[in-house]
């Protein structure tokens, strides 16, 4: 499967809505929406009011990454704004299996995302309740920095667990991705490709994702 989700975290925010349909006229699967405290990442993106917004014109779902501390405090306020994938920090979460469940109770799909450090191994516990694992593969934060080499070893053997455990896991790469690795992702095993530079700052966005899903 190939699922193309592009991140408007490096739009022109000035003129959302016409960013935002640029993405539902084309070949897009979802969209992704980064959402950053200040706090687990250094950096603050946006929140409630432009979800909001943003959910009255899209026409693809809601792919929404949670990159903020103590994410079980605002899950149903995601849900309510339009979130159909809900993916939280494994390393911001204490109760990580209860925040899967408050995910679930609210109606959204689970998604738990790993940052590159982080060992895949972790997740085996859990990894049948969730839909989604999100394999970053730059430290978040930013959009635009340079894809790190060494998630490729991690997607694999997150295929190889998930093929036993869960099979119908969702595997999402998220950082860095364009047109020069996104076949070698997908022969790696990686279903859902997030990309934010790569589409918003080229010439014509929907054809770009319109490449990008063709390509993989
Ligand atoms: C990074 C975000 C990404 C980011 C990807 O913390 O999670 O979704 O927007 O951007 P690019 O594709 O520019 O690396
Ligand atoms: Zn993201």
């Amino acid at each position: 499967m190939v699922l193309i989700s592009p991140s408007i975290l490096n739009a022109d925010f000035s003129d959302l809505r016409s960013q935002i349909e640029l993405v539902n006229k084309s070949e897009a699967d979802w969209i992704h929406l980064d959402i950053m405290d200040g706090v687990f990442v250094p950096n603050i993106s946006f929140g409630f009011p432009v979800i909001k917004s943003i959910h009255k014109c899209a026409q693809k779902p809601l792919d929404v990454h949670l990159m903020i501390v103590q994410p079980e405090r605002y899950i149903a306020r995601f849900a309510e704004a339009g979130a159909f994938m809900i993916t939280v920090h494994y390393e911001a979460c204490t109760h990580l299996h209860s925040t899967v469940q408050l995910i679930r109770e609210a109606g959204a799909k689970v998604g738990v995302a790993l940052n590159p450090h982080t060992d895949v191994g972790l997740l085996k516990p859990i990894l049948n309740e969730i839909d989604m694992v999100l394999v970053m593969t730059v430290n978040p934060g930013y959009g635009g920095q340079k894809f790190i080499e060494s998630t490729f070893q991690k997607i694999k053997d997150l295929r190889t667990l998930s093929s036993d455990i869960n099979p119908e896991l969702l595997i999402q790469v998220d950082g860095g991705i364009s047109t020069s690795n996104i076949k070698q992702l997908h022969e790696a095993g990686v279903d859902v490709f997030v990309a934010g530079t790569f589409v918003f700052q080229s010439e014509n966005p929907t054809e770009t994702i319109n490449m990008l899903k063709k390509i993989a």
